[in-house]
Parts: C-alpha cells; sequence; structure tokens
C-alpha cells in the first residue's frame, strides 16, 4: 500500500467502505469516469492510457514522497473494490485549508448518488478534520448539478460563494458554486481497535453503569472479546464523539430483525450535563441513515429514573412507550 508521510491513518472505513491511498491499479477505472463525466470536470480533453500512465508514474508517485504535498488521493472502496476515487486538493498548507474533490463511478450517479458522496465525506472528513487538522474544507463545482447542493447542506456544508458566470461551458456562461465546512473539533468517526481501553473505562464506571440493565461485573478480556466482536459485526453501528480530539463518548445501533435498529449510548462521566448527549444522538441518527438506508426504525430502552436520557430521546421527537420497568423510545424513519 502506499503511504503518505503527512497522515497518521492512511486508511479510514465505515462497514463496507473505505478510502485507502489512491491505488495505481485503480488508474484505469478512473481514467473511464473522469472521461464518462468530463462535462463537470475541469477537463477539457479525453485522457489516454498513456497520459494516465504517466501522470500515476510522476505527479501522483511523488505525492507519497512530499511532507507536505498539494493534494492527497484516495481510492473510494466498497468490498476492497474500487467505486471512486477522490481527496483533498489544491491543499492551502498556510490557511490549512482544502478543496474536496470526488467522483463515482458513471453508474452510481443515477440511483446511489446521495448515499455515496455522503459516505465519501463522512470518510475523507477523519483524514482532513482529524488527522490533518484543517481549520476549512469545500467544494467546487460547475453549477451543473443541483442535486449534489442538498448533499452538501445535509453534511454540515454551506453555501459560501456564488461565483456568477464563471466559466463557459458548451458556449454557456455557468456559475460556480463553493460551499464549505469548517472544523469544529467536534465530530462522529468510526469507533476503532484503538477505542478498546476507553470502551472498557466508559463500561465500568459506576456514574455510567447507574441505569444500565445489566449490572454484572465486566471483566477486561470479556470487554475485548465483546468489542471486537462488535467491530467486525455487520450488524453493528459504532461511533465515538471526538471533542478536540478526545473521545467524549459513544454510540452504537445493533440491527436487528424486522429492519429495526437498538440504540446504546454514552458519555464519559466528566462530560455529563454539557449537552454531548443530545448532540451524540442527534448527529449519530443521522450518520447511521446514510450508511444503513435498508433500516426503518430506531429504539432504545432507558430506565424511567435515567432523566437526562429520557429528555433527550424525546427532545429528538421519539415516541415513547411505557413498559414494565423501562420506557421503549422508538423512532420511525
Ligand atoms: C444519558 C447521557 C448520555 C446524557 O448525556 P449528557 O451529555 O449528560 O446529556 P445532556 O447534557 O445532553 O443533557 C440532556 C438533558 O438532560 C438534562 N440532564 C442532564 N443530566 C441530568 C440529570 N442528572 N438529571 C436531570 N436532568 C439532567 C439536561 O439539562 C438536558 O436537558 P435540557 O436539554 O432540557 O437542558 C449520560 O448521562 C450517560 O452517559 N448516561 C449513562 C449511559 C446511559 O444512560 N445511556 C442512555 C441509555 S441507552
Amino acid at each position: 500500500m502506499n503511504i503518505y508521510k503527512a497522515i497518521n491513518k492512511q486508511t479510514v472505513c465505515l462497514g463496507q467502505y473505505k478510502i485507502v491511498p489512491i491505488r495505481f491499479e485503480d488508474r484505469y477505472s478512473i481514467l473511464e469516469w473522469r472521461n464518462e463525466q468530463m462535462y463537470h470536470l475541469r477537463q477539457k480533453e479525453k485522457i489516454s492510457k498513456n497520459e494516465q500512465d504517466n501522470y500515476f508514474n510522476t505527479v501522483v508517485k511523488n505525492l507519497f514522497l512530499e511532507e507536505n504535498p498539494p493534494q492527497f488521493l484516495f481510492s473510494y472502496l466498497k468490498n476492497e473494490k474500487c467505486i471512486g476515487y477522490g481527496g483533498l486538493v489544491h491543499i492551502n498548507w498556510k490557511k490549512k485549508e482544502a478543496e474536496i474533490s470526488f467522483i463515482m463511478q458513471t453508474i452510481l450517479e443515477k440511483e446511489q448518488f446521495d448515499f455515496n458522496w455522503s459516505m465519501f465525506l463522512v470518510l475523507i472528513e477523519k483524514i482532513a478534520f482529524i488527522d490533518l487538522n484543517l481549520s476549512k474544507i469545500n467544494t467546487y463545482a460547475f453549477d451543473l448539478r443541483p442535486h449534489l447542493y442538498p448533499v452538501l447542506i445535509n453534511n454540515g456544508f454551506t453555501e459560501e460563494k456564488r461565483l456568477k458566470h464563471h466559466v463557459e461551458i458548451d458556449s454557456k456562461k455557468t456559475d460556480v458554486l463553493i460551499h464549505s465546512k469548517l472544523n469544529k473539533g467536534f465530530n462522529l468517526r468510526p469507533a476503532t481497535i484503538d477505542d478498546e481501553e476507553i470502551t472498557y473505562n466508559w463500561a465500568t464506571d459506576s456514574v455510567i453503569r447507574k441505569y444500565a440493565f445489566q449490572q454484572n461485573e465486566i471483566k477486561k478480556q470479556e470487554h475485548k472479546n465483546w468489542f471486537l466482536n462488535q467491530l467486525k459485526n455487520e450488524k453493528c453501528v459504532y461511533f465515538i464523539l471526538m471533542d478536540n480530539n478526545k473521545q467524549i463518548g459513544s454510540i452504537r445501533f445493533n440491527i436487528e430483525e424486522n429492519k429495526t435498529a437498538l440504540i446504546s449510548y454514552l458519555i464519559d462521566s466528566k462530560h455529563h450535563g454539557k449537552g454531548y448527549g443530545k448532540r451524540i444522538l442527534q448527529e449519530a441518527i443521522f450518520c447511521f441513515k446514510r450508511i444503513k438506508k435498508e433500516v426503518e426504525s430506531i429504539h432504545g430502552y432507558v430506565m424511567p429514573e435515567n432523566i437526562a436520557s429520557c429528555k433527550i430521546f424525546e427532545k429528538l421527537n421519539f415516541e415513547k412507550q411505557e413498559q414494565k420497568d423501562s420506557i421503549k423510545y422508538f423512532y420511525q424513519f
């Protein structure tokens, strides 16, 4: 695998999807998609295989050698198969800003445009905001694909600028739209092996355990086995909430029968009462639905004495069903 010097974690994955430093073996698929989608790219002529080889052997190869390359390119994979590519380009190292580029396999544009754009943004933001600690990322788009804008807005971008009649396409003056997103130091990322210890500390913290339905003692090895199984389990989506590069809490969705998922979430007891509980649930629901579109409802069980959690579910418009010794909160997408 190629390695970027400036990045610690070279790959980011979520479920079946991941980004890895751009693979040479993907260069002809990329060439095909670029040639098919020239209309929205800053590419004037079709690229030949020779030109693509040349680009990979010179420009791309050099990106791996530089301390501060002008761009980071990634192959976007589903189950190891490349279905798109993109990255952080036109990086301004002084201002800590970069532009996002992304194109997906042309046939996916029709049915899975929103999903793949959202997934790519979730993954690339981990590199941009966590690993590189950039302060701002933006997209630069010819005003030809209005269906891109809601995807960006849903992912926390805002329209920053419209450059009127900025480019000429097929003899027609066309606007360019710039959407941007600031690094607020607050985000969700997928749980990884490195979270084993913190999740063990949380699972054994008496303040957090107070309202847990199971009160048995948790041994470290038991937790390790359980945790690694959750990470491997395709029916589990597990996020960690980060603030200023610190782990603040976790949220897990375990998909059950009937297209529903069970929610478990917690906030580090040092940070209770600061509004993180509501934010983690709110943000995670959104990310979860983007990844597991097939799931139709989600639910969580809460002890009636757990006022903070009851308030959070209610504020987020979950339906309430009183049960024998718990309250079931239920949300239909
Ligand atoms: C439930 C939990 C995630 C809440 O996290 P949090 O970050 O402390 O919650 P927030 O700060 O977002 O507060 C949510 C609401 O509860 C209120 N609240 C917080 N702690 C409270 C307490 N001890 N008693 C009463 N209300 C409380 C807040 O004021 C806020 O209400 P508001 O929006 O009307 O102001 C956290 O307490 C926790 O980790 N508990 C252990 C695990 C758990 O119970 N998980 C949920 C079961 S699935």
